[in-house]
């Protein structure tokens, strides 16, 4: 079970590289069950979340090659339309195989994903929304077992903002019959990733970035080749990051459309971010003041970011709030903020920051990926030694983030010890 050992104090300084987002390619990866022909993926992040899904792809049957950061995938026959108990249980994000093997096989098994460290997060909404396209879907033994001779466009009202529901749904609408209309869709950057390259695929989809997004069935799908965009989640925590340090940082190949909501909260903190194509640079224009947030679906205020912006208020100036909306138990960090001295409170989904003076290097647990990057941040700020346990929840959605810590002069390392590997 690997380790970070963080010695805090140094502000951030340097400039570093972005990489593919998780979001958008694990979406993306699942589209290629979607066509017979190759599809040729650049700028793939070498994450524990990618491998856990080209091994799902593998299983079954997809012809799977990376090197680097390229992956060409191949599903020209699909052997067995199913993922197991076993792969689902570590990665949630798997249940994007469910729409397109349904779409493109007519059947598909797929395990029910279990309870989550964050929140409950059923699946629901992209039970209902097969349903409605005319899948007939039953629960067995744990497993969803769904069945279509040929999904039907359908107008489909989503009650809660879903990402990957939505994602779900637009890859199972593109070889169905007639047209669907995706209503209250999930407006994330990443769907609209996972839309381009379908349409490089030949799939016919409008509005998508948008809530109401339309998608005209096509009989069959061809082979393309994309890029992934670059990761807004990983480059909001490097900013954070610098930030919080009080350095001087500057991210490449990332554009700032994406992460608007993110940046405005940065210069509310007191930097100043200064623009230039696929280029963000952060600079502190002195203390850090604290900023007060709630988590929306986007383009509000990314939940994905909120433990990050916690880790930065605890030493700032100021008492601030900050509301999750989207998952119900969020807040798994603040208790390891606590250890290293932070001034917190929680009532429900609402968390009251009294920013201190500072925190202490402590040993500290990670509960999941992005209290795992709020901790690391708090580890960046601390006096002392900090040690972040159970690392491999970072792993998953962030490419050797000591590496590029250490390229913007963090004293950290990674520290190997033998152990189990847990979940989520
Ligand atoms: C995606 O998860 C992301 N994961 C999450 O990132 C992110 O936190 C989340 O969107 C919100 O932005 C991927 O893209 C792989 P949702 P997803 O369905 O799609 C409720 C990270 O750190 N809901 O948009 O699973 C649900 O319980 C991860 O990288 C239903 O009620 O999230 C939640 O309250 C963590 N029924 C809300 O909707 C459903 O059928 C939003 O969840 C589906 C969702």
């Amino acid at each position: 079970m690997d380790q970070f050992v963080i010695t805090g104090g140094r502000p951030l300084q340097g400039v570093v590289q972005v990489s593919g987002a998780k979001n958008a390619a694990l979406p993306i990866l699942c589209a290629s069950l979607l066509s017979s022909e190759p599809l040729h993926l650049l700028n793939v992040p070498h994450l524990r979340d990618v491998q856990t899904l080209l091994k799902i792809l593998s299983g079954m049957g997809v012809q799977c090659d990376q090197t680097g950061n390229e992956v060409m995938l191949r599903a020209e026959r699909i052997e067995s339309p199913t993922a197991s108990y076993d792969w689902v249980k570590t990665m949630r994000a798997s249940i994007l195989v469910l729409g397109p093997l349904l779409a493109r096989c007519g059947y598909a098994k797929v395990s029910l994903p279990g309870g989550c460290a964050i929140g409950e997060r059923p699946v629901d909404l992209h039970i209902k929304g097969l349903e409605a396209m005319g899948a007939v879907i039953e629960i067995v033994h744990g497993d969803m077992v769904a069945r279509a001779d040929r999904l039907n466009g359908a107008h489909i009202f989503m009650d809660t903002v879903t990402v990957t529901g939505t994602e779900n749904l637009m890859m199972a609408a593109v070889l169905a019959e007639g047209t669907t209309i995706l209503e209250n869709a999930a407006r994330e950057p990443e769907v609209v990733d996972l839309a381009r390259c379908l349409r490089a695929m030949g799939a016919q989809i409008s509005g998508d970035g948008t809530d109401l997004i339309t998608i005209q069935g096509v009989s069959v799908l061809r082979g393309a080749k994309h890029t992934i965009m670059a990761d807004r989640i990983e480059a909001g925590t490097l900013l954070v990051a610098g930030a919080a340090t009080r350095g001087d940082i500057t991210l490449q190949g990332i554009d700032a459309g994406v992460l608007e909501s993110v940046l405005d909260k940065l210069m509310e903190a007191n930097a100043r971010i200064d623009l230039a194509p696929q280029q963000i640079r952060l600079t502190m224009l002195g203390e850090n003041h604290g900023v007060s947030l709630r988590t929306s679906p986007y383009p509000a205020f990314p939940t994905d970011m909120q433990a990050q912006f916690m880790a930065m208020n605890a030493v700032a100036r100021g008492t601030t709030v900050v509301t999750e909306t989207i998952f119900e138990n969020r807040f798994m960090h603040v208790q390891e903020l606590r250890r290293m001295g932070a001034n917190i409170e929680v009532e429900g989904n609402v968390a009251i920051i009294r920013g201190v003076s500072r925190l202490e290097g402590a040993t500290v647990m990670a509960t999941d990926l992005r209290a795992s990057a709020g901790l690391v941040i708090a580890g960046l700020i601390a006096e002392g030694e900090t040690v972040v346990d159970r690392i491999y929840h970072l792993d998953r959605g962030y490419e050797q983030m000591e590496v590029k810590l250490a390229a913007l002069g963090a004293n950290v390392f990674r520290r190997s010890r033998k152990g189990d590997h847990g979940t989520v």
